[in-house]
């Protein structure tokens, strides 16, 4: 296969490698994903994450193992032990499913690798139209305070609500981004952080308990976040703490834009309740770990609740900014993500 390298992902030597985004931003370190058990390995540890980017490594693995002379019968097996690998975000069985129909073929092979290209290819396109959409929506001078990460390390291509930020940067309309850090996993505090460092866009990071009184003293002037799942009628499911944005950005009148690709639509899914939320292990409540080391402060014996994603209900989101546009609560409403 031709090789690739994008923010987080190589195929190099006909093989995968992925930017360990545990690491990151204190090392850079390309790990080998060249097999099934080692891509699922790094996708439980979030060393590879991001709802495009998890589809994404998987599609690219199964391609260079049908290269590397699989048969069908073992990548129908590996695909259906990657499609299981997390259960939320659902650009995974989506990009898989994808892949499962290019397995059908009699070039199988060669119907992998041209599936897998395309589907990298497009999240790259899909983030360039998300970036555009949402951008206009930016107004001159504004403080956007952000979630999690969405930015080029969790996808192809720009990302998606941060994409939309770094463009809105580029055309001069940002002040501020507010780095919400992202307890327990600090997918902000790291690779936000790093992220708009890297690009030069202008933020200030803080812990997600600080949200509230920035907004009551006026110093945001809209949300944005990614998803790992937008249902039938318009709930989406990001990672937690994205609710509670929600519902401080509802109470203090401030926009909240969910920015996504249209592969993150599950038409099929009726509401948030149906959504699958993946529970995480008790340590990354009771403590932290990176390359800076690992520190546990909670009692051994604690109980933890460890979610690693909330729903945040379609009433409370101001815009779905997708590949296709950005669509509006009244359109939602009248069921523009119902199955057609
Ligand atoms: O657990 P993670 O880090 O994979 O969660 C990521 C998020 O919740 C992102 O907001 C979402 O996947 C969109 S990434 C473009």
């Amino acid at each position: 296969m031709q090789t690739l390298q994008t923010t987080s992902l190589q195929v190099r030597d006909n093989q995968l490698w992925i930017l360990d985004q545990q690491a990151l931003p204190q090392q850079k370190n390309w790990l080998p994903a060249h097999s099934v058990a080692q891509l699922v390995e790094h996708i439980h540890a979030l060393r590879v994450r991001g709802a495009p980017l998890i589809g994404l490594s998987a599609s690219l693995l199964l391609a260079l193992l049908a290269e590397q002379g699989q048969t069908q019968r073992q990548l129908a097996e590996s695909l259906a032990i990657l499609r299981a690998a997390r259960p939320t975000a659902v650009n995974l069985m989506n990009n898989l499913d994808r892949m499962k129909q290019a397995l059908a073929q009699p070039a199988f092979a060669t119907a992998l690798a041209e599936e897998a290209w395309r589907l990298v290819e497009e999240d790259k396109q899909l983030c360039e139209a998300i970036a555009t959409a949402g951008s206009a929506l930016v107004k001159p001078g504004s403080q956007l305070l952000t979630h999690c990460n969405t930015g080029g390390l969790a996808t192809a291509g720009v990302g998606t609500a941060l994409g939309v930020i770094v463009r809105a940067h580029q055309q001069g309309r940002i002040n501020n981004v507010w780095v919400d850090e992202t307890r327990p996993l600090l997918q902000g505090g790291r690779l936000t952080a790093w992220e708009l460092g890297e690009l030069a866009v202008p933020y200030t990071l803080i812990t997600d308990s600080m949200a509230a009184s920035l907004m009551a003293t006026k110093q945001v002037d809209a949300v944005w976040v990614g998803a790992d799942r937008i249902a039938a009628n318009g709930d989406v499911a990001n990672k937690i703490g994205t609710y509670s944005l929600a519902v401080l950005a509802h109470y203090h009148q401030i926009p909240f834009y969910v920015a996504a690709p249209h592969t993150t639509l599950d038409r099929g899914c009726p509401n948030g309740e149906a959504i699958p939320i993946e529970q995480r292990a008790a340590s990354e409540v009771t403590g932290v770990a990176g390359s800076f080391g690992s520190v546990q402060w909670a009692p051994e014996a604690a109980n933890v609740y460890n979610p690693a994603f909330d729903v945040t209900p379609a009433a409370l989101i101001s815009g779905w900014v997708l590949d296709t546009g950005v669509v509006t609560p009244e359109q939602v409403q009248a069921g523009i993500f119902q199955p057609q």
